[in-house]
């Protein structure tokens, strides 16, 4: 966005146009945060705009719009919940952005309250969870109804999903008031996250940006077994309507809190006065690194509840409470070289190294540039990114690190570009082995064609293949693999190695257990782990084969299918890639797509990759995998869709159910549904349904039919 003029130098008619123009950004950016999962603008960019508005706002009162910024919390509520009318209000907070705002906040309640500098002047010093607030509402200590914040006015009915937060307690423990609205923040923690994420990308779904947006797409699902499926943590620190109050401090009402079953933040501190708010904040910041979830500033609390109802809310925001943001996780660096790192299946990925610099309390020194086509400043489609600006060897770059982790580049400073940078020339062939990369029509990746024979590919794929999902080996690890494919004697190169570890280790002149590192007992521990899996179920040797595009649940259906070792390995060898009977079965699988039957029959068409697994197979023992289809079930074969509430079973257990009676279950009415399952509240599935001339069945019906009554 272009640089906006100094507020103090704007005419009003530019203020006039500016504030519309904030109204319209400002209101788009809110719907797209609350809402959606996806943000268009980062958190320190939106707080940049709304800061200008009020400032332009503070200069030319008579311009402030009906639809001002400054009025507005959240955003509107999505379609598809119960809406829920708060009694209280929900809240937003005002911020504060450097020190001079904190030691302004507090002489502005020392003013409106008439206290003098010296009188005693309390605060809570909370740390700012970046997730989303929810409200609890216990009646007589039971939970009867968790609303999302919306609007602040009205937001959305999650009882359901909140149900299924662990955290969340179902009932108080003793001496609730009779009506009580506990306030917190839902969240998930950055290895939650990663994890998560990694789940949706082995199913082909779709990523969440942060953990914020995960936690958001998590809560707000129509189907709260999925909710159940998501490790959402709570944190209260605030209250809405009441029936008896919890305390007199702000700080009393966090411990009787956490004395009615709910966690609290255990960073919480009071302050006796600014400098001690001002040190936990720093106390925050240093740790906020290592804390494990996202924070995205530190909230100031008046501590006295008889002070805090004396000074009051604004519009939006109370008057005894501000947030203190935390600087935005960026900074800026030199870049001083481009690696390129080999994977698995070849790909390789650029890695920027940097010189180090500190970005959100972490020292940085490495960071993803993506693929070649981020590098040159296009995305997959050709499009321009950073406004076509190219990243080069030698160029200060900005570096960001989101609620995930890994840090990225994001822009580069083309004024400050030394005078002989060169464009980035990715290379052509493997810079581990030489063979030649190639970028395939639609790859937004070059990959290695070196296969086996490249080192780097074959180290990861050693990894993957002893990895938790796959054969999970204890005492081998990313480390040891390493090293054992490294050395000289112990020759861990393909698969089939680590199988003769043992024995070829006994004819060696030092012997594992007396290396670095080993002992006799941690030596001998490894080999029976070794031992312990030579014997492994067919689902989790598909996956450890390590073929690109089958990941973890992909492998559980095709063992499912096929069912046998044998079975499988005679499909893959005999299909022939887009015709034939193998192949077109292959593909007949619920979540098999083309291009992944492609990669199977690509890799056991490839000699050395065959007589690899060939030499695998030769050490182990293959678990057959419970077949799925029931041939005399009813509803083998059949689509059937689930809607509605269902008494004797969950959702989930119902399509597990289902799915072992050899029914394929959907989440959406067609055509070519064979079966619609309503419960009460059944809605506009069993409408489009009966238009459609499915079968309806009430779940009795479904139970009759299954046999299971
Ligand atoms: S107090 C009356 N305390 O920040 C004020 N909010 O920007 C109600 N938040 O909507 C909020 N940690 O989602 C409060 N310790 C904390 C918080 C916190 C995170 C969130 C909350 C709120 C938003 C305001």
């Amino acid at each position: 966005m272009a640089e906006r003029p100094p507020v103090d130098r704007l005419t009003e008619a530019e203020a006039w146009a500016e504030l519309a123009d904030l109204a319209r950004i400002l209101a788009r950016a809110n719907i797209a945060y609350h809402t959606g999962d996806a943000p268009e603008m980062s958190d320190a960019e939106y707080d940049r705009l709304k800061a200008r508005n009020a400032r332009i706002e503070a200069r030319f009162p008579g311009l402030k719009r009906a639809d001002s910024p400054s009025e507005q919390v959240g955003g509107p509520v999505a379609e598809g919940f119960a809406k829920v009318r708060h009694r209280v209000r929900m809240l937003s907070l005002a911020n504060a952005f450097d020190e001079s705002d904190v030691t302004e906040f507090a002489a502005r309640i020392r003013r409106y309250l008439g206290l003098d500098a010296d009188a005693p002047l309390a605060f809570t010093a909370e740390p700012k969870i970046d997730g989303l607030s929810l409200s609890l509402r216990y009646e007589n200590g039971t939970l009867v109804r968790a609303a999302t914040r919306g609007d602040g006015q009205t937001g959305e009915d999650v009882t359901a999903n909140a149900r299924t937060i662990g955290d969340i307690p179902q009932r108080l423990k003793g001496g609730a008031p009779d009506v009580l609205e506990v306030r917190g923040e839902v969240y998930m923690s950055h290895q939650d996250f990663a994890a998560l994420n990694a789940v949706q990308t082995e199913a082909g779904a779709r990523t969440f940006a942060n953990p914020r947006n995960a936690a958001a797409g998590s809560l707000r699902q129509l189907d709260a077994e999925i909710t159940r499926s998501r490790p959402l943590k709570f944190l209260a620190y605030a209250w809405g309507e009441l029936s008896a109050p919890l305390a007199e401090t702000q700080s009393g009402a966090l411990n009787r809190l956490a004395a009615l079953g709910f966690r609290t933040n255990p960073l919480a501190r009071l302050c006796a006065n600014t400098t001690e708010m001002l040190a936990h904040y720093r106390h925050i910041e240093d740790k906020r690194a290592t804390l494990g979830y996202d924070l995205d500033g530190v909230v100031y609390k008046v501590d006295d509840l008889g002070l805090q109802d004396r000074l009051g809310v604004r519009s939006t925001t109370p008057r005894w409470a501000i947030a203190h943001k935390f600087p935005a996780e960026l900074a800026w660096t030199r870049l001083d070289a481009i690696d390129i790192q080999v994977g698995r299946t070849g790909a390789l990925s650029p890695v920027a190294r940097l010189r180090p610099v500190t970005v959100g309390g972490v020292v940085v020194s490495n960071a993803t540039l993506h693929n070649e086509d981020y590098i040159a400043g296009r995305d997959s489609t050709g499009a321009e990114i950073r406004a076509g600006r190219d990243i080069r060897i030698g160029d200060r770059v900005q570096v960001y690190r989101a609620g995930d982790v890994i840090p990225k580049v994001k822009d580069v400073d083309l004024s400050a570009r030394p005078g002989d940078a060169t464009p980035f020339g990715f290379p052509r062939t493997c810079p581990e082995c030489g063979s030649e990369a190639v970028r395939e029509e639609g790859d937004a990746v070059r990959r290695c064609t070196g296969g086996l024979g490249c080192p780097a590919q074959a180290v990861e794929k050693l990894k993957h293949f002893v990895s938790r999902a796959a054969f999970d080996i204890e005492g081998l690890g990313a480390k040891q693999i390493e090293a054992f494919h490294a050395d000289e004697h112990l020759r861990v190169r393909e698969p089939a190695d680590i199988f003769t570890l043992e024995a070829r280790d006994a004819t060696n002149p030092v012997k594992l257990k007396d290396r670095d590192g080993w002992g006799e007992k941690s030596a001998q521990n490894l080999f029976r782990a070794i031992e312990d899996r030579r014997r492994i179920p067919l689902a989790r040797l598909i996956f450890a084969l390590g073929i690109r595009h089958v990941g973890e649940s992909a492998s559980r259906l095709l063992a499912a299918h096929y069912g046998s070792w044998r079975a499988f390995s005679d499909a893959m060898t005999g299909a022939r890639i887009g015709q034939g009977e193998p192949w077109q079965q292959m593909i007949a699988i619920d979540g098999v797509g083309e291009v992944m039957a492609a990669s199977l029959v690509t890799a056991f068409g490839q000699d050395a990759e065959r007589a690899l697994i060939d030499r695998l197979i030769g050490f182990l023992e293959v678990e057959d995998a419970e077949p799925v289809t029931v041939a005399d079930s009813p509803v083998a074969g059949k689509t059937v869709v689930f809607t509605g509430t269902l008494q004797g079973m969950t959702r989930a257990e119902a399509k597990a159910r289902a799915e072992a009676l050899g029914a394929k279950v959907s989440g959406s009415v067609s055509a070519r549904t064979d079966l619609l399952v309503a419960g009460p509240g059944a809605g506009s599935k069993a409408t489009k349904a009966e238009a459609l001339g499915v079968t309806v069945v009430d779940e009795n019906g479904w139970l009759a039919l299954i046999g299971a009554e």
